[in-house]
């Protein structure tokens, strides 16, 4: 493919994305001294600039929604997903929550973390005094897996810009990304957990901390009181301490 067709498709892959302008501001190009690994990529400015309006996170979340449509821009369409689960909660929040990708129970209500690893988070969540409907939750992936399996590289290459927008949408204080890898998505790092949790990270405006997934907890909770650790750093920074 030449460079010409590689700009179209590029151009066009971005407009069924949602993406109808970019901004010459330096700003979305600049990345937090301490996360040369972290920061949101262009992708991810360039389609805040596109929904960066006076409307509401809602109308901007809908909007989202209504960009992805019945997607079928990656192979997962046609891998036995039922529908694609979105994300949940206020769209107002400032905490948001991503996980890797629907599981089973998710696949079919529609709705991220609903089966037992999502029985915890809204434990999780509960545990710094929140209630579930107060914070978003979304997942890196929007449609499952065949048997759950790890998403593929180019899935997530797929699907991300999605849960970038919907970031920008929220404009969350914390995020918090469960497991090995939504932190590997939104740290654009291979680093494994264990070494990405326990600091805090700048993900744009907002601050970033990763902590281990539920399904995890629940194979090993003996891990709990680390994630209450990370909790608890994120209740101290929403209450500005
Ligand atoms: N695990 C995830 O990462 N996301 C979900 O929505 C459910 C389980």
């Amino acid at each position: 493919m030449d460079l010409h067709d590689q700009l179209a498709e590029h151009v066009t892959f971005f407009g069924e994305l949602g993406v109808t302008g970019v901004s010459r501001d330096r700003r979305w190009r600049e990345r937090a001294p301490d996360m040369s690994n972290g920061a949101p990529s262009s992708l991810a400015g360039a389609a805040a600039v596109a929904d960066a309006s006076d409307r509401s996170a809602a109308d901007i979340l809908a909007q989202i929604r209504a960009d992805i449509g019945d997607c079928t821009r990656c192979k997962l369409c046609n891998l036995g997903r039922t529908q694609i689960v979105f994300g949940v909660g206020n769209p107002d929040a400032d905490l948001m929550f991503v996980g890797e990708a629907p599981g089973g129970d998710e696949d079919i209500q529609g709705i991220p973390f609903v089966g037992r690893a999502g029985q915890l988070l809204t434990k999780i969540i509960e545990s710094i005094r929140l209630k579930r409907e107060d914070v978003y939750i979304a997942n890196v992936i929007k449609c499952r897996p065949p048997g759950n399996r790890n998403p593929d590289p180019d899935e997530v290459a797929t699907c991300e810009p999605f849960l970038m927008r919907q970031i920008d949408a929220i404009k969350p204080k914390v995020i918090v990304a469960l497991g090995k890898f939504a932190a590997q998505a939104l740290l654009k790092t291979q680093d494994p957990i264990s070494k990405l949790r326990g600091r805090i990270y700048r993900y744009g405006d907002a601050q970033l901390i990763a902590t281990f997934h539920p399904a995890f907890l629940l194979r090993s909770p003996e891990r709990k009181r680390d994630v209450w650790e990370d909790m608890k750093r994120v209740r101290a920074i929403l209450r500005g301490e």
